[in-house]
């Protein structure tokens, strides 16, 4: 399995902080299971450059991005995903929401998407090391059938 890590902040780009929340998607993905290939891209808020890192990542079968899901003007993350992507899968970002929200009520002010480009899935977590802790764990349980379905292989319980 390979997955793809791209944090999305100004301010982790221009070094303004260490993006601890791509660090900490990665750290969690290792523990869970080190064969995983992880390759991590970090990059601004900026809708061509988060488009091209989405482009040059689809020999991943996961690309999680962390960051760029709120509220400000500068958020494009779910905007940029969305237009990536071929297909919707909203039982994912929902998912993110729901158990988001038993943690924080401000789970709800994250506009994050999930969807399929190819044979790559791409789930958008919200930008602080908290979410992408629960989040990351939220899906792990779904890493590997997600692989399966995707290249169609038949589904047998
Ligand atoms: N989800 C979880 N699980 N934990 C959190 O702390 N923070 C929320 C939300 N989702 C949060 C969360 C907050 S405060 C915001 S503003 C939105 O995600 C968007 O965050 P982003 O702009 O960093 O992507």
């Amino acid at each position: 399995m390979k997955v793809t890590v791209i944090t999305i902040s100004d301010r982790a780009f221009n070094k303004v902080y260490e993006d601890l929340s791509g660090k900490e998607i990665i750290s969690i993905l290792k523990d869970y299971d080190e064969n995983i290939a992880i390759n991590y891209v970090l990059v601004p808020d900026e809708k061509d450059m988060i488009f091209t890192a989405l482009k040059e990542n689809t020999d991943s079968n996961y690309i999680l991005t962390t960051g760029g899901t709120g509220l400000s003007k500068r958020d494009v993350t779910p905007e940029v995903t969305e237009k990536f992507c071929e297909k919707e899968l909203p039982g994912i970002s929902e998912t993110l929401r729901f158990e988001s929200l038993k943690e924080t009520k401000n789970a709800m002010l994250s506009r994050g998407y999930a969807g399929i480009k190819g044979q790559t899935i791409v789930i958008n977590f919200p930008g602080s090391v908290k979410a992408v802790r629960l989040c990351t764990k939220v899906i792990l349980p779904i890493l590997k059938h997600g692989i399966m379905m995707i290249n169609g292989e038949s589904h047998h319980k």
